[in-house]
């Protein structure tokens, strides 16, 4: 019922815009402990709010799908090739010829086609990837074809106007959000949707999708929306020890810059590759200083890198009450989509269709269109 998932996604907004002094905040930016309360009072009572809120999720998951031959697998990674089995677990069987919505080497495709012998149009703008999953489709002989488009563009819309049903796994903010638009409007059958970066959108600000959403005022920037997506702990040891490098020196490196120009004001580096936090500091801080029309001049490392350590162990304590707040600013995200899908006329079950340690974007929608 629309009404039921208008209500949850009320309860979201309320709760989490009472909590907004302590999710909108940018850790980063903070000099000194930023809340009245101390971090065991804000996150036992921020717990218990939080505890009241409702499930998202309405329906369980089906058993993942069975085992492939091997020689189908070939290059999928182990938790991809896990996602992709679970995935295919939750689509109902059918002949239905199906799209899949920037699909990379299009291997969820490959594996539905090969386990419910159905056709499979990928569609992926990455032409290396459409021609390695072309080839891949044409030696296992599968009813597979690959589109070579834009999903933005005139080639998605077309693509999706031409099948009554459509997936994506992983399609990032603006990608999944065009497809339930498009979907919707050309009134496809099914369409099974596991959101990822929600920040990956074209415009600053979050541009709600249902009428619900857009009825409350809660606007999302795209930091905010990025935010809910970082996780505290991904990889093994090695990416650990990158990400405390790269926290450590972009904090040094933010107060090297409050010396050196008289200002606090916190400006934000671009985001880079992991690589440049396996060299030293000071050929980051060049780089970063260049970056805000600086000049560095080594001096002094060794106490700003300890002034930024002191500083690490208050973002890290601002960083531990945020955390709680991520999953269900995600799961408002969520409702916004149900809420839009029901709103056109679709019944839509949330499934956590794999577990959260396999991939923290674990929620799939699996939407079909009500006839009256
Ligand atoms: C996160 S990957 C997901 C790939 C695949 N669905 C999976 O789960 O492994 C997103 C894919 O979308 C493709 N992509 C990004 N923008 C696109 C666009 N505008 N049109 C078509 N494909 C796009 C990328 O090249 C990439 O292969």
């Amino acid at each position: 019922m629309p009404a039921a998932s208008a209500f949850k996604l009320r309860q979201y907004v309320e709760t989490l815009s009472a909590l907004q002094h302590v999710w909108r905040l940018p850790a980063f930016a903070q000099q000194q402990w930023p809340w009245a309360d101390d971090q065991s009072t804000l996150l036992q009572r921020n717990q218990q709010r939080l505890a009241a809120l409702p499930d998202i999720v309405t329906s369980l998951p089906e058993p993942a799908s069975p085992p492939v031959p091997f020689w189908l697998t070939a290059g999928i990674g182990g938790r991809k090739l896990e996602q992709i089995q679970a995935f295919v677990g939750q689509i109902p069987l059918s002949q239905v010829p199906l799209l899949e919505w920037c699909s990379g080497k299009g291997h969820l495709g490959k594996l539905l086609s090969f386990q419910q012998q159905r056709s499979v149009t990928s569609l992926e703008w990455n032409a290396e990837l459409c021609a390695a999953g072309r080839l891949a489709a044409q030696q296992h002989q599968l009813p597979q074809t690959f589109i070579h488009g834009d999903a933005l563009a005139a080639a998605g819309f077309a693509a999706v106007q031409s099948h009554a049903q459509v997936m994506a796994l992983h399609a990032c903010g603006q990608l999944h959000m065009q497809l339930l638009k498009s979907a919707t409007a050309t009134g496809a059958d099914a369409i099974y949707v596991v959101p990822c970066c929600y920040q990956l959108i074209s415009d600053e600000h979050y541009q709600p999708l249902s009428a619900a959403m857009r009825s409350h005022d809660f606007p999302l920037t795209r930091r905010e929306l990025k935010f809910i997506v970082q996780e505290q702990v991904t990889g093994g040891q090695r990416i650990e020890k990158l990400r405390h490098t790269e926290v450590l020196w972009r904090l040094a490196y933010q107060i090297w810059r409050e010396q050196q120009t008289g200002s606090r004001e916190y400006q934000p580096l671009r985001s880079v590759a992991k690589h440049y936090f396996s060299g030293t500091f000071s050929e980051f801080a060049k780089w970063a200083a260049a970056q805000q029309g600086l000049q560095y001049e080594a001096k002094n490392e060794g106490k700003i890198l300890s002034a930024a350590s002191e500083r690490k162990q208050l973002v890290d304590a601002i960083e531990r009450v945020q955390a709680p707040l991520k999953r269900p600013l995600e799961c408002l995200l969520i409702l916004d989509r149900v809420c839009f899908l029901e709103e056109q006329g679709y019944h839509v079950d949330v499934i956590e269709f794999c577990n959260y340690d396999m991939t923290p974007r674990n929620f799939l929608l699996r939407a079909h269109r009500q006839t009256a």
